[in-house]
């Protein structure tokens, strides 16, 4: 389907800002923003210019629900948190309103959601690889946070990015991260597809909203409480002490690993 997303992000400019002012966060999205052409062409695909509340909305709905989250185990904020698949800041532009003692840095495989995030939000970023060997980051995070990251990510570099994300963990500090889980494979069927785990609780579909990337590198994936357990028992020191079936958008689980203070 053709669609004209730099035309549409025009036609929806003012109403685009005066979302934004209510919100106190930049008005601008990306038209290199695959997430959001994804709403335009999958989701709301009657009324195109309710993609633009959605993502606003969604955004700050999930940077609501991350500050909740972190606060239960740093009270008064982590000094620190790495986005990790942070596209072109859905999500991230809220950061300062939610944790404003916080500093925030973000990782994506899109160059150019980089060089936005610093343009447009002033926030300082990575850019990542598909390959997690070749990804490193200089600084330790108390919160390394991918929301829909491990939701679309192949067997073959899953547990590696679990553990290299891991690795970017502070002392004392988590990793947060969300998967499709049971929930989202049941809401794909009811869609008519016959989607099952496979037998180490894995699931996989090269379907996925980010239409430029290599469907092999980024797909659709879906993964058990077992599997995720196989990926992190490997690592030093690390504890799976959250999960939570349906957390995220009442679909994809919730995962919480904790890097012991003294390792
Ligand atoms: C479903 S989107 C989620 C974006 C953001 N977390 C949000 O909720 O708005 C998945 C993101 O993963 C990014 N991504 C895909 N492969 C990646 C990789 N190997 N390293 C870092 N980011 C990657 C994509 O560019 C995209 O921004």
């Amino acid at each position: 389907m053709d669609i004209d997303i730099p035309g549409l992000l025009l036609a929806t400019e003012t109403m685009a800002q005066s979302i934004a002012m209510t919100k106190g966060v930049s008005p601008r999205i990306s038209k290199d923003d695959m997430l959001f052409d994804f709403l335009v062409r999958a989701v709301f695909t009657t009324d195109q210019k309710k993609a633009v509340e959605a993502y606003f909305n969604g955004g700050e709905d999930c940077a609501n629900r991350f500050a909740a989250l972190v606060h239960e185990y740093f009270p008064s904020g982590p000094k620190n948190v790495l986005e990790f698949a942070s596209g072109y800041g859905r999500v991230t532009r809220y950061a300062r309103k939610v944790l404003p003692r916080t500093e925030w840095m973000c990782s994506d495989i899109h160059p150019q959601a980089i060089a936005f995030l610093s343009d447009e939000l002033g926030m300082p970023g990575a850019v990542s690889s598909t390959d997690p060997a070749r990804w490193s980051i200089a600084t330790s995070f108390d919160v390394v946070f991918a929301l829909s990251f491990f939701s679309h990510t192949p067997d073959k570099t899953f547990a590696a990015w679990v553990a290299r994300l891991f690795s970017a963990v502070a002392p004392g500090g988590l990793l947060i991260f969300t998967t499709h889980g049971a929930v989202s494979l049941a809401h794909m069927r009811a869609n008519g597809r016959q989607d099952e785990f496979d037998h180490r609780g894995y699931y996989w579909n090269s379907n996925s909203d980010q239409r430029d990337l290599n469907p092999e590198e980024y797909g659709t994936s879906a993964v058990t409480l077992p599997y995720v357990q196989s990926a992190v028992a490997p690592l030093n020191g690390a504890e799976l002490i959250r999960f939570q079936q349906g957390f995220w958008w009442g679909h994809q689980d919730l995962y919480v690993v904790r890097k012991p203070k003294v390792a």
